[in-house]
């Protein structure tokens, strides 16, 4: 499986799953746009661990909740790659100031998941599609428990701003259906290495002991590179019939049944 030859640009990919999937991708022949917003240390090392694997790239900084800026960074990909072939649409965004539940959050807050993720991705699609031909490939990564569900009460803004990014996805693909283009979402299961650990150590603990319990049936949390072999997989030339559909990646974690404890599940 060889992507030799792609040209790629994945937001948010200086860190976490963004890393993984530049990184993957880097492995299997693509040139990489690796984004950033302000750790460039984290780029430059991203960018690093691409040369070691023998592959090329470029950083580009930019915050994509901001179209200009995002209009900005695509004709930097275009000067550098003049076409482009993958667009993953994965930068995280600022959660921790609009991690709020809905009776606190003002509409400001609100307004910033939404950008990050929603307006984000359609700037994204509308000026990948201009650089792409038939064969392109546009994946989203979301979160569906938290455009699905409304239990983590906090989450509330990212959630529902992954499920207009999941709609997005869906009205997307059927725009760009008859240019040969597919455009997918991705949702990973909780993954290591990434900003879970940001939250606090019990909290970390408490989710790792979750999963290894069962919650997950593969008794793992993800990695980045579970993140990056998903999205390699859907930029084959053999995906080209999957589009518009939210696949999840998550070790089984989405076919369990919140209504009975596990040891009742297990039979
Ligand atoms: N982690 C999980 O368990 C999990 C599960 C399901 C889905 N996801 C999704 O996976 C994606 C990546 O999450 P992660 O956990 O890997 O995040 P992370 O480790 O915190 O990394 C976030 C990345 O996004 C960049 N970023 C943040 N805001 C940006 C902006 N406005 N413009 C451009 N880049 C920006 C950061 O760059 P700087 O450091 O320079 O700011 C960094 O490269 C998100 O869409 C998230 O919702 C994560």
């Amino acid at each position: 499986m060889s992507l030799q030859g792609k040209r790629a640009l994945i937001t948010g990919s200086s860190r976490g799953i963004g890393r993984g999937i530049v990184l993957k991708l880097a492995e299997m022949g693509a040139k990489v746009a690796i984004n950033y917003r302000q750790n460039e240390a984290a780029a430059n090392d991203t960018l690093m661990k691409v040369r070691e694997r023998g592959a090329d790239g470029l950083i580009v900084q930019a915050d994509v909740s901001r179209p200009d800026d995002a209009r900005r960074m695509f004709n930097q990909v275009k000067a550098a790659f003049d076409t482009l072939d993958i667009f993953v649409s994965n930068a995280l965004g600022e959660i921790f100031t609009y991690y709020r539940p809905p009776l606190d959050i003002t509409p400001e807050q609100w307004e910033k998941a939404v950008d990050s993720q929603a307006k984000a991705f359609l700037v994204g699609a509308q000026e990948a599609a201009r650089l792409m031909g038939k064969g392109g490939r546009i994946i989203a990564i979301t979160y569906r428990p938290g455009g699905a569900t409304a239990g983590w009460q906090p989450y509330f803004a990212q959630g529902s701003a992954k499920a207009a990014l999941e709609s997005l996805v869906r009205y997307f693909a059927v725009a760009l259906a008859g240019h040969g283009i597919t455009v997918n979402a991705i949702s990973p299961g909780i993954i290591e290495d990434s900003i879970l650990n940001s939250f606090p150590q019990d909290a970390q603990d408490g989710i790792r002991a979750w999963h290894r319990a069962g919650w997950t049936p593969m008794r793992r949390l993800g990695t980045p590179a579970d993140i990056g072999n998903a999205v390699a997989l859907l930029s084959l030339e053999e995906a080209g019939w999957i589009t518009g559909q939210v696949i999840a990646v998550d070790g089984g974690a989405s076919l369990m049944n919140p209504d009975f404890p596990l040891e009742i599940q297990r039979g």
